[in-house]
């Protein structure tokens, strides 16, 4: 098995007992392991148990400054290849569901990019009260994976679900999250996000798009070792672990970036909604209403180059090139016609008429469109399971036309 970092978060529930066999089992299997742990969790597990396993400091406190320079908590989040947090209690979950970040364990968590596994240990009423399935719920849309809880007896008497699940079964899940790293050697260009056409020095013309969808599909491929490099429009969303980041607002800016990347890309998956039409001459400075009298401005539009139309069109030698569509009505019919047109590999289509998925959301419901017009609907998925099922689809079609 291949050698990778792990970082356990341990937070303060009586299942903490069991995290030294996690340790083993990680170490057993070839991963250099690093522990960090709340003040709770250092009354149910001794620290220095946890250094003795792993091999280096367990850290505990975020203002402690001999700690904090021997290694920064922000590079301790950006060392992680992923994160487990386990046992992961109510608190613990509801205070990343809420972006709450006050000590070290919750800092972490927030300032990770590293794919994050939830090992939750608590009380069964504590599990099924509403609060904590929304957390949970919210969670699991950000793309955060959860292994059990398990049904048995608890420590605090009652029985049901909320073991926290046993080391092996959690270190089997680490790996299954880690996935096969089997995109190395490949070199991928994904887009993501809306492009922004000036309309003058202060408006533009753009559209929903936050850049999620994409940025999913990026932290997948480097998650599965592809070289990756995402060409984002105005985003505020973080750039994904392993990531290069090109930075670009216009559509003819983006083409640009999008070509001087693909003479060695083997993959490219255009989920930008790039827009179509742009202002034909933007002017420099603002428009003023009180220049115009009573009048509005008339804005010419111009049509925008097809990226996605224009890379098909040249030669393939084995590339892979996969489209989006946003439709909001007809949507397998709309997206057959758009593949035939634009000529790619694969054509992701997704109803952004939906609002429970689709821009701006946490999750997508896509149809996966073949040339030939074969379809496989997925059900409404977080992000990054489309992401995942993307790319199991994407290596598959590799492997047949290899
Ligand atoms: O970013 P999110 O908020 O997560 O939302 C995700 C999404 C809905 C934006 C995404 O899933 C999606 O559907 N992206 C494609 C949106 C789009 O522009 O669809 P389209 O049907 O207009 O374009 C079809 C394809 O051609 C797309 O791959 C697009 O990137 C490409 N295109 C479009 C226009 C253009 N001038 N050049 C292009 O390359």
């Amino acid at each position: 098995m291949e050698r990778r970092r792990v970082l356990v978060a341990v937070s303060g529930g009586i299942a903490a007992y069991k995290v030294p066999e996690l340790i083993r089992c990680l170490v057993r299997a070839g991963h250099t392991v690093r522990c960090v742990v709340t003040d709770a969790a250092s009354h149910f597990v001794s620290p220095l148990v946890l250094q003795a396993l792993c091999g280096s400091p367990v850290r505990s406190q975020l203002f402690d400054a001999s700690e904090e320079s021997e290694i920064d908590h922000v590079a301790l989040a950006d060392w992680a290849d992923i994160v487990v947090l386990a046992p992961a209690t109510a608190n613990t979950l509801a205070r990343l569901a809420n972006g709450l970040a006050d000590d070290l364990v919750s800092t972490t968590l927030l300032a990770t990019r590293a794919p994050l596994l939830a090992a939750p240990a608590m009380n069964v009423n504590m599990w099924r009260h509403p609060a904590t399935r929304e957390n949970v719920g919210r969670l699991r849309d950000r793309g955060v994976r959860f292994i059990g809880p398990e049904s048995g007896a608890l420590a605090c008497g009652w029985e049901g679900e909320g073991r926290m699940s046993e080391p092996e079964t959690i270190a089997a899940e680490i790996e299954l999250c880690l996935g096969p790293r089997s995109l190395t050697s490949t070199r991928v260009v994904v887009t993501a996000g809306g492009t922004r056409e000036p309309i003058d020095s202060v408006r533009a013309l753009t559209n929903r798009s936050s850049g999620k969808m994409g940025f999913a599909i990026a932290a997948e491929a480097a998650r599965r070792g592809a070289e990756t490099v995402l060409v984002a429009g105005p985003s505020a969303l973080s750039t994904p672990q392993s990531v290069r980041r090109v930075d670009v607002e216009t559509a003819l800016e983006m083409r640009e970036a999008v070509l001087a990347e693909m003479p060695t890309a083997s993959v490219l998956v255009m989920a930008a909604a790039v827009a179509d039409f742009r202002p034909s001459k933007p002017a420099t400075t603002k428009i003023r209403k009180e220049d115009l009298g009573d009048s509005a401005p008339v804005i010419e539009l111009v049509r925008n180059p097809d990226i996605l139309a224009e890379i098909c069109a040249q030669p393939r030698d084995g590339r892979i090139v996969v489209g989006f569509a946003a439709e909001d009505r007809d949507v397998l019919e709309t997206a057959r016609r758009k593949l035939a047109r634009k000529g790619c590999d694969l054509l992701v289509a997704n109803d952004v008429s939906r609002t429970d998925g689709g821009f701006d959301s946490d999750r997508n419901a896509v149809i996966f469109v073949r040339p030939g017009g074969e379809a496989e609907e997925l059900p409404l998925l977080a992000k990054a399971e489309v992401a995942a099922r993307l790319w199991d689809l994407i290596e598959k079609l590799r492997g047949s036309s290899a």
